[in-house]
C-alpha cells in the first residue's frame, strides 16, 4: 500500500517533467560533474552524454545512479553520435573547448574554443532548433554570439532559448562577500551584470545593503575578486585547467532555472548573458543582466536598476570590451559561411 502510494507520486513528478537534456563536452572536467548533477535533477527523464571519446564510460557509471533519467553516451567516433545525441532534446549545455592555463585569458581560447562551437551549433540547430541552448565554453561573451549567428544561418534562431552561463559570477559572489561580512552565504546575492570575462564582470555593490558599509578598498578588491576570481583557481590547478567543480554546481543551477521555466514554475529569475534589448542602439547585442524564465524560454529580461557614479564608469568600459568581443564571434561565424 505504502509502496503503491510512493509509486504513484514518482509517476506523476516524472509525468509532469519529462525533459530530454543533452550535454556537450561530458567528460571534461566540467562535463562530468555537471552530468552527474543532472542525473539527480528530477525534472530530467532522458540525459544524453556526448564526448569526441569516452561518454559510454562516463554515461554507463552515471547510469547506476537510482533516479528518474535514463542515461546514454555518444561519442564522435559513431556516425551520427552527435545527431543522436541532440535528436529532438529540450536544452543542450556546451562545455565542450578547452580551459585556461595559467597567464591565459578566456579571450586567448578563442581560436579554438570558436571552432567547436560553431560545428557543435550547427548541429544542434539541425537536430534540436527548438532546445534551449546554454553555452558554458569561452569566451563567452564571444561563444554565445557565434551559437546566434549559427542558428540564424539556418534559419532556426529563436533568441529567447539563448543563454550564455554567467551563473558562476553570481555564486563566487554570494561566497565572496559572505566571507567579508560574515553571513550565509546561501542568503546573499548580487545583481552581477555586464558579460563573462575580466572587466566585462559588474557586480553592483550599490544595490546591496553593502554598497554603504563596505570600505572603498573593501569594495574595490571585491569586486576585483569577483571579475578575476576564475584566476584563482586556474592559478591554483597551475596548469591542470580551470574551474570545473564550481562550475558545474553552477552549470545546474541555470540549468535547473531553464527547465523550471519550462514547467511553468513563477518567478524563476537567473542572470545570463543573453540576445538582449537593454543597449542594442548602441550596437550591443549580448549583455547579461536578470531574466525571468518561462515556459517558452526567456519571459522578460529586466533591466539592470540603479547604478551609482563608479558602476557607470565600470559599465562604460563594460560595454567596449564587449562589443569587441562580440563582433569577434559574429566575423568569426560569418568567416565559416
Ligand atoms: P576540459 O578540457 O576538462 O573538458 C572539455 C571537454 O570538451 C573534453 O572532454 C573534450 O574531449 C571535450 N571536447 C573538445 N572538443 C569537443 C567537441 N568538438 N565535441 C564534444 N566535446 C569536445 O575543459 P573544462 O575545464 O571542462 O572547460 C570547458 C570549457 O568551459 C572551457 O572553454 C572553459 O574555459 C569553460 N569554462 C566556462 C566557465 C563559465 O563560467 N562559463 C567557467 C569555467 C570554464
Amino acid at each position: 500500500m505504502i509502496f503503491s502510494t510512493l509509486a504513484k507520486r514518482t509517476f506523476t513528478s516524472t509525468a509532469f517533467n519529462p525533459y530530454k537534456v543533452t550535454v556537450l563536452g561530458a567528460c571534461g572536467g566540467i562535463g562530468q560533474p555537471l552530468s552527474l548533477l543532472m542525473k539527480l535533477n528530477d525534472k530530467v527523464t532522458d540525459l544524453r552524454l556526448y564526448d569526441i571519446k569516452n561518454a559510454k564510460g562516463v554515461a554507463t557509471d552515471i547510469s547506476h545512479i537510482p533516479t528518474n533519467s535514463k542515461v546514454t553516451g555518444f561519442s564522435a567516433e559513431e556516425s551520427d553520435g552527435l545527431n543522436n545525441a541532440l535528436k529532438d532534446t529540450d536544452l543542450v549545455l556546451i562545455p565542450a573547448g578547452v580551459p585556461r592555463k595559467p597567464g591565459m585569458t578566456r579571450d586567448d581560447l578563442f581560436n579554438i574554443n570558436a571552432g567547436i562551437v560553431y560545428d557543435l551549433a550547427t548541429a544542434a540547430a539541425k537536430n534540436s532548433p527548438n532546445a534551449a541552448i546554454l553555452v558554458i565554453s569561452n569566451p563567452v561573451n564571444s561563444t554565445v554570439p557565434i551559437v546566434a549567428e549559427v542558428f540564424k544561418k539556418n534559419g532556426v534562431y529563436n533568441s529567447k532559448k539563448l543563454f550564455g552561463v554567467t551563473t558562476l559570477d553570481s555564486i563566487r559572489s554570494s561566497r565572496f562577500i559572505s566571507e567579508i561580512v560574515n553571513t550565509n552565504p546561501t542568503k546573499e546575492k548580487i545583481n552581477v551584470i555586464g558579460g563573462h570575462s575580466g572587466i566585462t564582470i559588474i557586480p553592483l555593490l550599490s544595490q546591496t545593503k553593502y554598497g554603504s558599509t563596505l570600505t572603498k578598498e573593501q569594495k574595490d578588491s571585491l569586486i576585483h575578486r569577483i571579475q578575476f576570481g576564475g584566476d584563482e583557481v586556474v592559478k591554483a590547478k597551475n596548469g591542470g585547467g580551470s574551474a570545473t567543480l564550481s562550475m558545474a554546481q553552477a552549470g545546474a543551477k541555470f540549468a535547473n532555472a531553464v527547465l523550471s521555466g519550462f514547467a511553468g514554475e513563477k518567478n524563476v529569475i537567473q542572470p545570463s548573458y543573453v540576445d538582449s534589448p537593454l543597449y542594442k542602439n548602441e550596437g550591443i547585442e549580448f549583455f547579461a543582466s536578470p531574466v525571468t524564465l518561462g515556459p517558452d524560454g526567456i519571459q522578460e529580461i529586466h533591466p539592470i536598476g540603479e547604478i551609482n557614479a563608479e558602476e557607470n564608469e565600470l559599465l562604460k568600459e563594460c560595454k567596449e570590451t564587449l562589443k569587441k568581443n562580440i563582433d569577434k564571434g559574429i566575423k568569426f561565424a560569418d568567416s565559416r559561411k
